[in-house]
């Protein structure tokens, strides 16, 4: 496989972790980081690695064979328009846009340049919920009825972040509504929230929810609930449980440590891990080797623009839903 050349546009948490994975990995370059706000880091210097503030330097390079886009969402369709003049290779953190009408726009570029996008939707990469996606598709659980996801963060991001986050449901549980997806390889067709700020009455005012359950049908017939809070004292809680005809399959929680202890006063074992990036840590590596290899002419599987289109879709039926308070029909 030759090298390929690399580019990360937006240098905060997500950022760096693909960063971090692609100087890691064999067969691929970073060759710039592009972050308006950003100073300069002496160790990504030394390691050749330019630096800008501008994303137009990005196109004074002699090759770029791929973009990551990490920058805050309500960024992400204006730079997926400009760096598709640089490289058909785009991989663009969740979600792909904030409006039906931009992730439109999208698609007739991905149709019209046959961009290769790639949506960040790391869970399907995730070991645990891929092999659960496998069991399900084997047939191993007969016909599948319901899927459970209970999906909580430790605690929630700066009001900063969650001001252009799009809300909490385009931001995080845009995650949950692709695996229900993922898993069943169906679209929902109706959604039903319920939702309250308990943790910090500053979410409120920035016109967000920190708590929410979410009931849907898909358009099979299955049901799914999603289970959403963004704040867990106990860790990062990620679990599912998928019902079918001939049984049930579960993905429990991954532990900081698996020491089981067990005295006079009952069996203990350690919290879950502490957020994604802990986590998630082997999904990001799979989903960024995926990327670098479909950059190298390679078919992978990944979530496309359509998968983001659905993902908005439903977050917004979400948000509409809870204003309404009754149940939204796609
Ligand atoms: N897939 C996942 O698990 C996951 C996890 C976290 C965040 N995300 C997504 O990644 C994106 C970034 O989230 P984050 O948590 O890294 O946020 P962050 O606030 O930590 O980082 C965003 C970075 O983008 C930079 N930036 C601001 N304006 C920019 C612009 N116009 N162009 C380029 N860069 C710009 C900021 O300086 C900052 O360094 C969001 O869309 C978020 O939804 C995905």
């Amino acid at each position: 496989m030759s090298s390929v050349d690399l580019a990360i546009v937006g240098f905060g948490r997500i950022g760096r972790i693909h960063a971090e994975n692609i100087l890691s990995m064999q067969g691929a370059n970073l060759k710039i980081i592009v972050d308006p706000i950003l100073d300069i880091d002496e160790g990504l210097k030394r390691r050749g690695i330019q630096q800008s503030k501008n994303i137009a330097d990005l196109f004074s390079l002699q090759k770029i064979d791929g973009v990551i886009i990490c920058s805050p969402s309500n960024y992400h369709v204006e730079q997926i328009k400009e760096l598709s003049k640089a490289t058909k290779n785009i991989f663009c953190e969740k979600p792909l846009g904030l409006s039906i009408k931009e992730i439109m726009e999208v698609k007739s570029l991905v149709d019209s340049k046959n961009l290769n996008l790639h949506v960040g939707f790391n869970r399907r990469f995730d070991p645990d919920f891929s092999s659960l996606k496998l069991s399900i598709v084997s047939g191993d659980i007969g016909d599948l009825h319901m899927i459970k996801i209970i999906s909580r963060d430790p605690s929630p991001p700066p009001i900063s972040y969650i001001e252009k986050s799009g809300g909490m449901f385009l931001d995080m549980t845009i995650h949950d509504f692709d695996m229900v997806k993922y898993l069943s390889g169906v679209e929902i067709s109706e959604i039903y929230a319920k939702g309250d700020c308990f943790i910090d009455p500053e979410i409120k005012k920035a016109n967000d929810i920190d708590t929410a359950i979410i009931n849907m049908t898909l358009k099979n017939g299955i049901l799914a609930t999603i289970n959403n809070s963004r704040k867990a004292v106990y860790g990062y809680d990620q679990r599912i449980e998928v019902l079918g005809s001939k049984g049930t399959m579960i993905v429990g929680n991954k532990l900081l440590h698996g020491v089981r202890k067990g005295t006079k006063d009952g069996f203990t074992s350690a919290n879950p891990k502490n957020f994604f990036i802990d986590r998630y840590k082997e999904s990001y590596q799979i989903e960024i080797a995926d990327f670098i290899r479909s950059t190298s002419g390679e078919t992978v599987d990944h979530a496309n623009v359509d998968d983001g289109l659905h993902a908005l879709k439903i977050g917004l039926a979400t948000n509409k839903s809870l204003l309404k308070n009754k149940p939204i029909q796609l």
